[in-house]
C-alpha cells in the first residue's frame, strides 16, 4: 500500500511538473503518453540478454514538448536506478529502443517506466538468471 501511493505521488509530481512546463511553453503541444507493448505481463527476460522495449505510436502527437525517452526499471511499483536508466537521450517517435537486461535479483515483480512528456508504466514482468 505504502510502496504504490509513494510511486503514485511521484507521478502527480512529476505530471505537475511537466505541466508546468507545458504551460509555460509558447508554442502549444500535446502530451505524448505511449503505451509500453513489450514487455507485458507473462514476459521472461534473461540477465544480460538484448531486448526490445517497445510502445504504440498510435497517438502521436505532431509536436511532442519532449522527444527524448528515458527508460527506468522499477520493482515491486518502485522506480529503481532512476540515476542510472537503462537508456535515455533516444527518439521517443522510434517505438522501441533495445536494451540490455541488467544485473538484477531474479523477480516476478519488475516493470518498466517509460519517459517522455509523460510517464507510463509496463506491466509486471520477469527477470531470470
Ligand atoms: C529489435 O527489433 C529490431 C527491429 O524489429 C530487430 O532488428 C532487432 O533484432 C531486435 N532486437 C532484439 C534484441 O530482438
Ligand atoms: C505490479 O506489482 C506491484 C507490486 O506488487 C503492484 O503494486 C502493481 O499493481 C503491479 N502492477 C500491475 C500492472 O499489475
Amino acid at each position: 500500500m505504502m510502496a504504490s501511493t509513494s510511486f503514485m505521488n511521484f507521478f502527480v509530481f512529476i505530471f505537475a511538473v511537466l505541466s508546468a512546463l507545458v504551460s509555460a511553453s509558447p508554442i502549444k503541444r500535446d502530451v505524448f503518453v505511449p503505451p509500453i507493448t513489450s514487455p507485458t505481463a507473462g514476459t521472461v527476460w534473461t540477465i544480460g540478454s538484448r531486448q526490445n522495449v517497445t510502445w504504440s505510436l498510435d497517438n502521436v502527437p505532431a509536436q511532442i514538448t519532449n522527444p527524448k525517452g528515458v527508460i527506468v526499471l522499477a520493482k515491486d511499483g518502485l522506480l529503481i536506478g532512476l540515476d542510472n536508466p537503462l537508456a535515455q537521450d533516444f527518439d521517443i517517435t522510434l517505438g522501441r529502443f533495445e536494451i540490455t537486461v541488467p544485473v538484477v535479483a531474479p523477480a516476478d515483480d519488475y516493470a518498466l517506466v517509460l519517459f517522455g512528456d509523460s510517464g507510463n508504466i509496463s506491466p509486471n514482468f520477469t527477470i531470470t538468471n
